[in-house]
């Protein structure tokens, strides 16, 4: 058996527990914080048969470079503790909110992060870069919803095969007199669509606040749960639907979609100011429909303008989140309703949206880390329901309109 015969190592002998808190100190979680050991990124460290143990508290299962931080750990604890005995590193995820009500009632009880995908104009690839990135997360093992807020285009129901006329339950609210909406669920993401409510074929003619007021019931009314990442699919553009939910809704950032011609690339700084104004972090831009390997010659074949959204984001002193190939496997997973990083894994495009799937990730845990709530001693409980709460009433909440 595994250790059988070999001695407990002591590591409050020499001081050696000190001295691998002190090397681990010097280290830094890959894009989110320097010092892993008062940043609380480092959790238990003890002795055990023939080995060491040391526990990593993540911000997130979708961390950028993770394999660095395992390489680094490793070796920072082999420095210290020689050849003899082994090293096992035990991974725990506590994703923490990027935007903290000071005050007030928690928005969304359990969601810990709410990502808007917005685009400046339709058809570029909003409702696909969402999903994917939905189900990516999901696959990465974070506690991932999806809501398609896109009122008069729903997706979800076609990209994750709902059938046409599935209807969500209703769960015992707080309010016995309330009932909330119970999301359905497919590959690992919660799901809630108007899409779900109505009946997709018949167009609807709600007036502005309507609608809104529609998108905003959405999110309220549905008992989400424990989330570490809400994704939320905006209608396109920058109307009245995405301010009301930027503006109501706590949000800690928007990624936006857009394709590299300079007409959608137009489009995106009409977002970003629009996130500016609510005072919104945008996560990045995505490059979607950037290139494509042509079948015959098996080149990479990049579309006019190619990199548009690269220096769109740069300009904009935003990060770029990655490019994402057109291929078929895209179009034919969205209709047959299996979002492509999970009907072809290996693709170019799935691993375009992994990749940016843990650039999002990354991105939210550096604004929670950078939020000065302090990784070691946060303020907020981790494992409850609403991870929100906090008592001094009166701040200001990040999302209020400053318009
Ligand atoms: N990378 C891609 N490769 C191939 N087709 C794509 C890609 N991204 C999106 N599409 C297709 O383009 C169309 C529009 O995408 P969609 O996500 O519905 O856009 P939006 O939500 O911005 O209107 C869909 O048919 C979708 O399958
Ligand atoms: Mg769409």
């Amino acid at each position: 058996m595994f250790g059988f015969g070999k001695k407990t190592v002591d590591l409050d002998q020499d001081g050696l527990r000190q001295r691998l808190l002190d090397a681990f100190a010097k280290l830094e979680c890959p894009h989110v914080c320097a010092d892993l050991t008062s940043n609380g990124i480092i959790g238990d460290v003890r002795g055990d048969k023939g080995k060491v143990v040391v526990e990593l508290v993540l911000p997130t299962p979708a961390l950028k470079d993770l394999e660095r931080l395992e390489h680094d750990v490793t070796a920072a604890a082999r420095g210290v503790l020689g050849d003899g005995v082994d090293i096992e590193l035990v991974k725990k995820f506590e994703v923490r909110p990027a935007a903290v009500t000071r005050g007030g009632p928690s928005d969304l009880p359990g969601v810990k992060n709410v990502v808007l995908v917005a685009s400046g104009k339709g058809g570029v690839g909003k409702s696909t870069v969402a999903s994917n990135l939905a189900v990516a997360l999901a696959e990465m093992g974070c506690k991932v919803g999806m809501l398609d807020a896109d009122i008069y285009g729903p997706s979800a129901p076609t990209m994750f095969g709902i059938g046409e006329g599935t209807r969500p339950g209703t769960v015992p609210g707080k309010d016995p007199n309330k009932p909330m909406i119970a999301p359905l669920e497919r590959y690992g993401v919660k799901l809630m669509s108007i899409g779900f409510l109505v009946d997709t074929t018949t167009p609807m003619v709600w007036r502005g606040p309507m609608i809104a007021s529609a998108a905003m019931q959405l999110f309220k009314d549905v008992s989400w749960g424990e989330l570490d990442y809400l994704i939320v699919d905006l209608p396109p553009g920058t109307g009245d639907v995405q301010l009301t939910i930027s503006q109501q809704v706590l949000v800690a950032g928007a990624v936006v979609v857009s394709t590299p011609q300079d007409v959608a690339l137009a489009d995106v700084v009409r977002a970003k100011v629009m996130f500016d104004r609510v005072s919104i972090p945008v996560l990045g831009i995505v490059e979607n429909m950037s290139w494509f390997v042509c079948d015959n010659c098996n080149k990479r074949h990049e579309i006019f303008f190619h990199g548009g959204a690269k220096s769109a984001a740069r300009d904009m002193g935003a990060p770029f989140l990655g490019d994402v190939p057109i291929e078929p496997g895209v179009v034919a997973g969205g209709d047959r309703g299996k979002p492509v990083v999970r009907d072809m894994p290996d693709s170019a495009s799935a691993q375009a949206f992994f990749a940016i799937a843990r650039e999002v990730a990354t991105g939210v845990a550096k604004l929670a880390f950078d939020q000065g709530e302090g990784f070691a001693a946060p303020s907020v409980t981790i494992t409850g329901g609403n991870i929100r709460g906090s008592a001094d009433k009166g701040e200001k909440k990040r999302g209020l309109p400053i318009l």
